[in-house]
Protein backbone atom coordinates (compact mmCIF):
# COMPACT_ATOMS: atom_id res chain seq x y z
CA UNK A 1 0.00 0.00 0.00
CA UNK A 2 1.41 3.52 -0.94
CA UNK A 3 1.72 5.67 2.12
CA UNK A 4 0.13 8.82 1.47
CA UNK A 5 0.65 12.42 2.25
CA UNK A 6 -2.41 13.71 3.47
CA UNK A 7 -4.34 16.65 4.27
CA UNK A 8 -6.61 17.25 6.85
CA UNK A 9 -9.32 19.26 6.44
CA UNK A 10 -10.82 20.10 9.81
CA UNK A 11 -9.14 19.60 12.75
CA UNK A 12 -11.76 18.78 15.71
CA UNK A 13 -13.33 15.58 16.96
CA UNK A 14 -12.93 13.91 14.05
CA UNK A 15 -9.66 15.17 12.83
CA UNK A 16 -7.88 14.45 15.15
CA UNK A 17 -9.02 10.49 14.99
CA UNK A 18 -8.28 10.35 11.69
CA UNK A 19 -4.81 11.72 12.10
CA UNK A 20 -4.15 9.30 14.75
CA UNK A 21 -5.49 6.12 11.93
CA UNK A 22 -3.36 7.64 9.25
CA UNK A 23 -0.32 7.71 11.31
CA UNK A 24 -0.90 4.10 12.61
CA UNK A 25 -1.34 2.97 9.05
CA UNK A 26 1.74 4.46 7.83
CA UNK A 27 0.63 7.84 6.17
CA UNK A 28 1.65 11.31 6.82
CA UNK A 29 -0.02 14.34 7.90
CA UNK A 30 1.07 16.56 5.76
CA UNK A 31 -0.92 20.14 6.02
CA UNK A 32 -4.19 20.62 8.52
CA UNK A 33 -6.84 22.77 7.72
CA UNK A 34 -9.19 24.09 10.45
CA UNK A 35 -10.43 27.16 8.92
CA UNK A 36 -10.98 28.98 5.37
CA UNK A 37 -8.00 31.13 6.01
CA UNK A 38 -5.36 28.04 5.91
CA UNK A 39 -5.89 27.63 2.41
CA UNK A 40 -4.42 30.46 2.05
CA UNK A 41 -1.58 30.62 4.49
CA UNK A 42 -0.72 26.38 3.69
CA UNK A 43 -1.63 26.61 -0.12
CA UNK A 44 2.05 25.29 -0.71
CA UNK A 45 1.95 22.60 1.45
CA UNK A 46 -2.14 21.72 0.44
CA UNK A 47 -0.73 21.61 -3.52
CA UNK A 48 2.04 18.66 -2.75
CA UNK A 49 -0.48 16.54 -0.98
CA UNK A 50 -1.82 12.98 -2.39
CA UNK A 51 -5.29 13.54 -0.63
CA UNK A 52 -7.43 15.55 1.62
CA UNK A 53 -9.33 14.68 3.95
CA UNK A 54 -12.69 16.76 5.17
CA UNK A 55 -14.01 16.54 8.53
CA UNK A 56 -15.10 20.42 9.01
CA UNK A 57 -18.76 22.24 9.31
CA UNK A 58 -21.96 21.79 6.58
CA UNK A 59 -21.49 25.56 5.79
CA UNK A 60 -17.67 25.38 4.99
CA UNK A 61 -17.61 22.09 3.14
CA UNK A 62 -18.24 23.11 -0.67
CA UNK A 63 -16.05 25.35 -0.56
CA UNK A 64 -13.29 23.49 0.74
CA UNK A 65 -14.32 21.00 -2.13
CA UNK A 66 -14.04 23.68 -4.76
CA UNK A 67 -10.69 24.76 -3.47
CA UNK A 68 -9.23 20.33 -3.71
CA UNK A 69 -10.82 20.72 -7.39
CA UNK A 70 -9.15 23.86 -8.09
CA UNK A 71 -5.80 22.47 -6.49
CA UNK A 72 -6.18 18.90 -7.71
CA UNK A 73 -6.03 17.41 -4.70
CA UNK A 74 -8.55 14.32 -4.13
CA UNK A 75 -10.79 14.85 -1.65
CA UNK A 76 -12.69 12.30 1.08
CA UNK A 77 -15.69 14.06 2.49
CA UNK A 78 -17.38 13.04 5.63
CA UNK A 79 -18.89 16.46 6.37
CA UNK A 80 -22.65 16.13 6.41
CA UNK A 81 -25.29 18.82 5.61
CA UNK A 82 -24.22 19.29 2.36
CA UNK A 83 -26.10 15.99 0.13
CA UNK A 84 -28.80 18.12 -1.50
CA UNK A 85 -25.74 20.26 -3.20
CA UNK A 86 -24.40 16.68 -4.57
CA UNK A 87 -25.87 17.02 -8.44
CA UNK A 88 -23.76 21.02 -8.54
CA UNK A 89 -20.96 19.43 -6.80
CA UNK A 90 -20.76 16.15 -8.92
CA UNK A 91 -21.03 17.29 -12.11
CA UNK A 92 -18.44 20.39 -11.11
CA UNK A 93 -16.28 17.10 -9.94
CA UNK A 94 -16.19 15.75 -13.51
CA UNK A 95 -15.93 19.65 -15.99
CA UNK A 96 -12.78 20.07 -13.66
CA UNK A 97 -11.63 16.13 -13.82
CA UNK A 98 -11.73 16.28 -9.96
CA UNK A 99 -11.79 13.39 -7.53
CA UNK A 100 -14.33 13.11 -4.52
CA UNK A 101 -15.62 10.40 -2.35
CA UNK A 102 -18.52 11.17 0.04
CA UNK A 103 -20.15 8.97 2.80
CA UNK A 104 -22.95 10.53 4.86
CA UNK A 105 -21.20 7.50 7.09
CA UNK A 106 -18.05 5.54 6.95
CA UNK A 107 -18.81 3.48 9.43
CA UNK A 108 -18.72 -0.58 7.93
CA UNK A 109 -21.53 -1.84 9.97
CA UNK A 110 -23.74 1.25 9.47
CA UNK A 111 -22.87 0.18 5.64
CA UNK A 112 -23.93 -3.05 5.57
CA UNK A 113 -27.66 -1.61 7.69
CA UNK A 114 -27.79 0.70 4.49
CA UNK A 115 -28.28 -2.60 2.31
CA UNK A 116 -30.54 -4.48 4.98
CA UNK A 117 -32.61 -1.06 4.77
CA UNK A 118 -32.79 -1.27 1.39
CA UNK A 119 -33.82 -5.14 1.52
CA UNK A 120 -36.96 -4.53 4.10
CA UNK A 121 -38.19 -2.10 2.27
CA UNK A 122 -38.23 -3.51 -0.94
CA UNK A 123 -40.04 -7.04 0.79
CA UNK A 124 -42.28 -4.63 3.07
CA UNK A 125 -43.56 -2.56 -0.44
CA UNK A 126 -46.89 -4.63 -0.51
CA UNK A 127 -47.51 -4.99 3.33
CA UNK A 128 -49.09 -2.63 6.37
CA UNK A 129 -46.42 -2.41 8.40
CA UNK A 130 -45.57 1.60 9.09
CA UNK A 131 -41.91 2.14 9.14
CA UNK A 132 -40.51 4.51 10.97
CA UNK A 133 -36.61 6.35 11.60
CA UNK A 134 -35.53 7.61 14.59
CA UNK A 135 -31.62 8.59 15.02
CA UNK A 136 -29.60 9.95 18.47
CA UNK A 137 -26.70 11.84 18.53
CA UNK A 138 -24.46 13.89 20.88
CA UNK A 139 -25.89 17.52 21.09
CA UNK A 140 -22.87 19.10 19.89
CA UNK A 141 -24.07 18.17 15.96
CA UNK A 142 -25.01 20.68 13.96
CA UNK A 143 -27.17 18.53 10.72
CA UNK A 144 -30.72 17.20 12.17
CA UNK A 145 -31.67 15.01 11.17
CA UNK A 146 -28.37 13.66 10.31
CA UNK A 147 -26.91 12.40 6.77
CA UNK A 148 -27.36 8.55 7.67
CA UNK A 149 -30.89 9.06 8.49
CA UNK A 150 -31.59 10.82 5.52
CA UNK A 151 -29.72 8.31 3.49
CA UNK A 152 -31.83 5.34 5.36
CA UNK A 153 -35.16 7.81 4.38
CA UNK A 154 -33.95 8.38 0.33
CA UNK A 155 -33.37 4.21 0.63
CA UNK A 156 -36.86 3.52 1.79
CA UNK A 157 -38.32 6.02 -0.29
CA UNK A 158 -36.94 4.53 -3.62
CA UNK A 159 -37.61 0.89 -2.78
CA UNK A 160 -41.19 1.41 -1.43
CA UNK A 161 -44.29 3.39 -3.00
CA UNK A 162 -45.82 4.20 -0.19
CA UNK A 163 -43.23 6.97 0.71
CA UNK A 164 -42.76 9.86 -1.53
CA UNK A 165 -41.20 11.90 1.17
CA UNK A 166 -39.53 12.00 4.66
CA UNK A 167 -40.77 14.80 7.65
CA UNK A 168 -39.15 15.21 10.86
CA UNK A 169 -41.42 14.02 13.66
CA UNK A 170 -42.87 10.57 15.09
CA UNK A 171 -46.33 10.53 13.49
CA UNK A 172 -47.13 8.40 10.65
CA UNK A 173 -49.37 10.24 7.99
CA UNK A 174 -50.22 8.89 4.57
CA UNK A 175 -46.78 8.88 1.79
CA UNK A 176 -44.59 10.67 4.48
CA UNK A 177 -41.98 8.42 6.42
CA UNK A 178 -41.43 9.87 9.54
CA UNK A 179 -38.02 10.66 11.12
CA UNK A 180 -37.35 11.25 14.74
CA UNK A 181 -33.99 13.25 15.77
CA UNK A 182 -32.78 13.06 19.55
CA UNK A 183 -29.83 15.00 20.65
CA UNK A 184 -28.40 13.90 23.94
CA UNK A 185 -25.65 13.70 25.98
CA UNK A 186 -22.27 12.12 24.57
CA UNK A 187 -24.40 9.75 21.81
CA UNK A 188 -21.88 8.74 18.86
CA UNK A 189 -24.43 8.22 16.39
CA UNK A 190 -27.81 5.53 17.01
CA UNK A 191 -30.01 4.77 14.20
CA UNK A 192 -33.06 2.76 13.95
CA UNK A 193 -35.22 1.90 11.38
CA UNK A 194 -38.81 0.33 12.82
CA UNK A 195 -41.41 -1.33 10.79
CA UNK A 196 -44.74 -2.18 13.10
CA UNK A 197 -47.93 -3.86 12.15
CA UNK A 198 -50.81 -5.12 14.39
CA UNK A 199 -48.79 -8.33 14.89
CA UNK A 200 -45.40 -7.76 15.44
CA UNK A 201 -42.29 -4.67 15.06
CA UNK A 202 -38.99 -5.37 12.70
CA UNK A 203 -36.22 -3.40 13.73
CA UNK A 204 -32.72 -2.81 12.44
CA UNK A 205 -30.15 -0.81 15.07
CA UNK A 206 -26.94 0.15 14.62
CA UNK A 207 -24.92 2.18 17.44
CA UNK A 208 -21.72 3.54 16.85
CA UNK A 209 -19.84 2.86 20.31
CA UNK A 210 -16.70 5.45 19.16
CA UNK A 211 -15.99 7.91 16.15
CA UNK A 212 -13.03 5.46 15.27
CA UNK A 213 -15.32 3.36 13.26
CA UNK A 214 -15.94 6.42 10.95
CA UNK A 215 -12.38 7.50 10.87
CA UNK A 216 -10.85 4.39 10.02
CA UNK A 217 -13.17 4.42 6.84
CA UNK A 218 -12.71 7.46 6.00
CA UNK A 219 -8.88 6.48 5.46
CA UNK A 220 -9.45 3.51 3.85
CA UNK A 221 -11.83 5.72 1.20
CA UNK A 222 -8.63 8.09 0.87
CA UNK A 223 -6.32 4.85 0.01
CA UNK A 224 -9.32 3.80 -2.50
CA UNK A 225 -9.15 7.50 -3.91
CA UNK A 226 -6.04 9.19 -3.99
CA UNK A 227 -5.40 7.84 -7.86
CA UNK A 228 -8.82 7.84 -9.11
CA UNK A 229 -11.08 10.31 -11.34
CA UNK A 230 -14.43 10.80 -10.45
CA UNK A 231 -17.37 10.57 -8.00
CA UNK A 232 -16.94 7.44 -5.36
CA UNK A 233 -19.24 6.35 -2.80
CA UNK A 234 -18.89 3.35 -0.02
CA UNK A 235 -20.65 1.43 -2.61
CA UNK A 236 -17.23 1.43 -5.15
CA UNK A 237 -14.90 0.83 -2.02
CA UNK A 238 -16.62 -1.73 -0.41
CA UNK A 239 -17.54 -3.22 -4.17
CA UNK A 240 -21.52 -4.50 -3.64
N1 LIG B 1 -19.55 10.69 7.38
C1 LIG B 1 -19.29 10.17 8.60
O1 LIG B 1 -19.11 8.96 8.80
C2 LIG B 1 -19.21 11.13 9.78
C3 LIG B 1 -18.88 10.67 11.07
C4 LIG B 1 -18.73 11.58 12.11
C5 LIG B 1 -18.92 12.94 11.86
N2 LIG B 1 -19.26 13.35 10.60
C6 LIG B 1 -19.41 14.77 10.26
O2 LIG B 1 -18.12 15.34 10.20
C7 LIG B 1 -18.19 16.74 10.50
C8 LIG B 1 -17.17 17.11 11.57
O3 LIG B 1 -17.47 16.44 12.77
P1 LIG B 1 -16.62 16.71 14.11
O4 LIG B 1 -17.32 15.96 15.18
O5 LIG B 1 -15.18 16.46 13.87
O6 LIG B 1 -16.87 18.28 14.30
P2 LIG B 1 -15.99 19.33 15.11
O7 LIG B 1 -16.89 20.51 15.37
O8 LIG B 1 -15.32 18.68 16.27
O9 LIG B 1 -14.84 19.77 14.08
C9 LIG B 1 -15.05 20.62 12.97
C10 LIG B 1 -13.72 21.34 12.71
O10 LIG B 1 -13.84 22.06 11.46
C11 LIG B 1 -13.07 23.26 11.62
N3 LIG B 1 -13.44 24.25 10.62
C12 LIG B 1 -14.27 25.32 10.73
N4 LIG B 1 -14.31 26.01 9.55
C13 LIG B 1 -13.46 25.37 8.70
C14 LIG B 1 -13.07 25.61 7.36
N5 LIG B 1 -13.55 26.64 6.65
N6 LIG B 1 -12.19 24.74 6.81
C15 LIG B 1 -11.68 23.69 7.50
N7 LIG B 1 -12.03 23.43 8.79
C16 LIG B 1 -12.91 24.26 9.37
C17 LIG B 1 -13.37 23.71 13.05
O11 LIG B 1 -12.38 24.60 13.51
C18 LIG B 1 -13.36 22.36 13.79
O12 LIG B 1 -12.05 22.05 14.31
C19 LIG B 1 -19.66 17.00 10.87
O13 LIG B 1 -20.35 17.47 9.72
C20 LIG B 1 -20.17 15.61 11.26
O14 LIG B 1 -21.58 15.47 11.08
C21 LIG B 1 -19.40 12.47 9.58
Amino acid sequence: MKKLSVALIGYGKMGKIIESICVERGHSIHCIIDKADDFITQSQLFSTVDVAIDFSLPEAVTDNIHNCFNMHIPVVVGTTGWHNQLPEITTLCIEKNGSLFYASNYSLGMNIVFRLNQQLAKMLKSTNYKISIKESHHIQKLDAPSGTAITLANDVIKNHEGFKKWEIGTDSKDGILPIEVQRIGEVNGVHEINAVSEEDTISLHHEAFSRKGFALGAVLAAEFLYDKKGVFSMDDLLKV
